[in-house]
């Protein structure tokens, strides 16, 4: 019998068939087996196997293990130190990911700027642009010192000649799915190459101390492309997220070996490059409209950042049978289930009406604290009241209509207080919990609410 020359590989785990499988016996998911060409060539397995992490093979006592260059190298973009958790750590493989066109090669860019200024050797290799094309976004962007080397190429051992030869600082490669390794057979974007690429990467970065940013496409179901196994490889994941329509970015660490995840930072797309955002409630809240019905500004938190979000609701009588309810920016289910709690526990007939709910920015946002925020929002618009601009709300709402507490009640306040808010209605068990740490703030007005009728009646 003639021997198979394809394998099929699940896009989640990396797991490995000789056929086709429906489920993925590793991981489990449905529908995740595609098939490639079968590996030739010599065996490369041992790179998967991260020969680079490995030491002599013998167990060493922590106590004796040396950390050399523990100093991270801050990028001086506030919003990207941040999300870092305090800069680039040396050697370390950092998986930049999002949408086509948010701006991921000129975020890359303006670091590559940045570091070059603070006398780092910077290689920045692309596959996707032509070097004009570089220059072009370059002059936008602004002066690059004279230690920024580009490189077109798509080859990785010619990458990995270089980089052993001028041995660069920071490398960026613009991206994993254009790269090749000339052991694969499969083409650039497949799930081997992509796997075998990384651990080369990863290899090159621990083995000579070089930190490596690089940039993934992103699928549909919004995932990197090419196996989960390339998450699990890095360092640290940062996603790239936002609507292309809007001038704002996010970024947000959803893996970091070396900080928090919990962090995101905020960028505004220019014409001369990415901008940071340093006070996104401003941001968020410019435009609002004044005395409207409708709208009300809640407290989220990014990580240990508040954010003020305006949340509008449109409530109206159906013009048919079945209304129609829509949720922009926040679970759809979970306005359902909060206008099942208006109905039931303070009886208002929305059964015939048409809602809306919306987050104005275009954020999206599941937090729970922003439920007492909705709700009002809708009982506001239901009931043509409008909610004083001076007023800003946070809780969490069971579905015995009561308002639970949430994390971090001190810090929406202060938040709020900066921007200039007067009253702020919040859970009665917060108040209650830190109410020592908001003393301080005067001229703002706590109002303790217990359940959802108690803070309707306050508009
Ligand atoms: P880009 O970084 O090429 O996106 P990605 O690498 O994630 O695909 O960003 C391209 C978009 O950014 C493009 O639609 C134009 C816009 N842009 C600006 O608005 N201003 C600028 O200064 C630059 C460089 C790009
Ligand atoms: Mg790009």
């Amino acid at each position: 019998m003639a021997k198979k020359d394809t394998i099929f590989f699940c896009q989640s785990c990396g797991n490995e068939s000789g056929k086709w499988l429906g489920q993925c016996p590793g991981c489990r998911e449905w529908n995740t087996f595609v098939e490639e060409k079968v590996v030739k060539g010599k065996n490369t397995s041992a790179r998967s196997n991260n020969a680079a992490l490995v030491n002599s093979g013998k167990p060493t006592a922590l106590s004796e293990v040396a950390i050399e260059n523990e100093e991270r190298v801050k990028t001086r973009i506030e919003e990207l130190d941040r999300v870092l958790g305090g800069g680039l750590v040396p050697g370390s493989l950092i998986l930049v990911g999002g949408d086509p066109g948010i701006g991921k090669s000129t975020l890359l860019l303006q670091v590559c700027q940045r570091l070059t200024n603070e006398v780092k050797d910077v290689l920045y290799i692309s596959g996707e642009e032509s070097l004009r094309q570089i220059k072009i976004r370059a002059d936008r962007v602004g002066q690059f010192a004279e230690s920024l080397k580009i490189l077109c190429e798509t080859n990785l051992s010619i990458i990995e000649e270089i980089m052993r030869k001028t041995k660069p600082h920071i490398v960026v490669i613009d991206s994993i799915q254009t790269m090749y390794c000339e052991d694969v057979t499969s083409a650039p974007g497949s799930v081997s190459q992509v796997r075998e690429s990384t651990a080369l990467l990863l290899q090159l970065a621990k083995g000579l101390g070089i930190t490596i940013f690089i940039v993934g496409h992103v699928t549909k179901e919004g995932t990197v492309a090419g196996p989960r196994v390339l998450e699990h490889m890095v360092d640290t994941v940062l996603y790239f997220e936002g609507d292309r329509h809007a001038a704002y970015r996010i970024l947000r660490g959803v893996k970091n070996r070396f900080g928090s995840t919990n962090e995101i930072g905020v960028f505004e797309m220019q014409s001369i490059g990415l901008v940071e955002v340093p006070n996104p409630s401003e941001y968020m809240l410019s435009g609002k409209p004044q005395g409207a019905s409708g709208s009300v500004v809640a407290c989220l938190m990014e990580g240990t950042r508040p954010i003020l979000i305006e949340i509008q609701a449109l409530v109206y009588q159906s013009n048919f049978g079945m209304p129609r309810r829509q949720a922009t920016g926040t679970d759809f289910n979970r306005v359902n289930l909060l206008m099942a709690v208006l109905e039931k526990r303070l009886g208002l007939q929305m059964a015939s009406c048409d809602a809306y709910v919306n987050l104005a920015g275009g954020l999206k946002i599941a937090e729970p604290a922003l439920d007492l925020g909705i709700v009002m929002a809708i009982a506001s618009s239901f009931k043509n009241r409008v909610v004083d601009d001076k007023i800003i709300v946070f809780g969490e709402v069971g579905l015995s209509g009561e308002v639970r507490s949430v994390s971090m009640p001190a810090l929406r306040v202060k938040e709020a207080a900066k921007l200039g808010f007067t009253t702020c209605i919040l859970p009665e068990v917060c108040i209650k919990a830190c109410g020592d740490e908001m003393k301080d703030l005067k001229g703002m007005k706590l109002i303790g609410v217990k359940s959802v009728r108690d803070a309707i009646d306050l508009i």
